[in-house]
């Protein structure tokens, strides 16, 4: 059996239907989009004149069937799993794997299945999407603009006027009471989720906002991958007043109900059915280090309409290069495989915009 197909999984959720429509454009009968529910699956099938084929599976239960890979060459993640079962059988079985979690846990779980990766021939692709993943790949083209850089903020700015997807809606909420470490100087400290707010200056007509400090994986990994001292990673919404109102319900120590399964679920279904403002996301980095032996500090962004078609369309462009690319075996992060300015390019047709400043005041590129 030929082994072309690609088969995503999550495939009709709010991110996972932005990669299969656009990947069902360049492989067309080649995708398969995975989920529990098979009338969903059908359904985008239907929409897509039998482009993508539909497959009911329960990924969770999946990992003794090594059968349901039969003719796949790539799986495409796109939600969150409570362990690596999965993602070991496809590397074993020299099937490639990208993952859009932002779950820095289970990302190192990834990692240390390299060596089956290698074994397997497989390779995988962590820290793909907007965030992490185009910071991922913004933080290492500012990395390449300085001679010695020193310290890398990096921001999301989320629409609140998106209808996102519940499993992302699922994983904030799990996040808003977390508390987590940050590498600092070199030094780690703890930090805790919508605490310790930072004033930044994103593109447009945005301006000077503060965002608040959110456990995404890509300020975990860049301490390591890009070898930088000095890695914060905060989120802000397109209203200033929800921002402050979130910081605020922290400082009182509303989220702390988040611990009870009911309150998450409250909050889940409230957020899923509140839509206000607009669809817009932007993810920008600040760096500061040396450039000709003097101190300089550089805004770099990326802006767009709607963060599950942004996040979707780079897991797109990152596949689309797994497929037709030679890439080496292992498991790596996207900015140790791919050129950023290359992969941000190749998405610059669709409404994505990449903006840098020096010194602030971002201007568009
Ligand atoms: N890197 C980034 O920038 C970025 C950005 C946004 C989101 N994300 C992540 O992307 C993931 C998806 O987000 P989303 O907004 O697309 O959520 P979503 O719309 O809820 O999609 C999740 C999909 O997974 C399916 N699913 C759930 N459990 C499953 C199982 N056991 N087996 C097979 N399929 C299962 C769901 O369908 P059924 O329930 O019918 O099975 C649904 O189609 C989340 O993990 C989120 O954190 C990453």
């Amino acid at each position: 059996m030929a082994k072309d197909k690609i088969m995503i999984v999550g495939g009709y959720g709010a991110v996972g239907r932005v990669i299969a429509t656009r990947l069902a454009e360049k492989f067309p009968g080649q995708v398969i989009v995975a989920g529990r529910n098979y009338d969903k699956a059908n359904e985008l099938s239907q929409a897509t004149q039998g482009k993508v084929l539909p497959l009911a599976l329960d990924v969770f239960n999946a990992h003794n069937t090594p059968e349901v890979l039969d003719g796949v060459s790539l799986v495409v993640m796109c939600l969150d799993q409570p362990d690596t079962r999965f993602v070991e059988m496809c590397l074993r079985n020299g099937v490639d794997y990208v993952d859009v979690t932002a779950t820095y846990d289970f990302i190192v779980q990834v990692e240390a299945l390299a060596e089956v990766a290698k074994a397997g021939g497989s390779t995988a692709v962590l820290s793909v999407g907007l965030a992490p993943g185009m910071t991922n790949l913004l933080a290492r083209y500012a990395q390449s603009q300085f001679d010695d850089l020193q310290r890398l903020d990096i921001y999301a700015l989320l629409g609140l006027g998106e209808v996102h997807g519940e499993a992302a809606v699922r994983w904030t909420v799990e996040n808003l009471n977390a508390t987590f470490t940050v590498q600092e100087n070199g030094e780690t400290r703890q930090v805790k989720s919508f605490e310790d707010g930072k004033q930044t200056v994103f593109p447009g007509k945005l301006g000077k906002r503060t965002a608040y400090r959110f456990d995404f994986s890509d300020q975990h990994v860049l301490p390591r991958t890009l070898g930088v001292n000095s890695v914060s990673m905060r989120l802000a919404f397109d209203s200033a007043l929800a921002t402050h109102l979130m910081a605020f319900y922290k400082k009182i120590g509303l989220f702390g109900l988040l611990r009870y399964r009911w309150a998450q679920d409250a909050l889940v279904k409230l957020l899923m059915s509140f839509h206000f403002g607009s669809e817009i996301y932007v993810i920008q980095v600040d760096a500061l280090g040396r450039v000709n032996g003097q101190i300089q500090e550089h805004s770099f962004a990326v802006t767009g309409e709607r963060e599950a078609r942004g996040t979707g369309l780079v897991v797109a462009e990152v596949a689309t290069r797994l497929m037709t690319d030679d890439l080496p075996p292992g498991v790596f992060h996207i900015e140790q495989l791919f050129a950023p300015l290359s992969l941000i390019n190749a998405l610059e047709n669709d409404d994505l915009q990449f903006h840098q400043s020096a010194n602030r005041g971002v201007v568009s590129a």
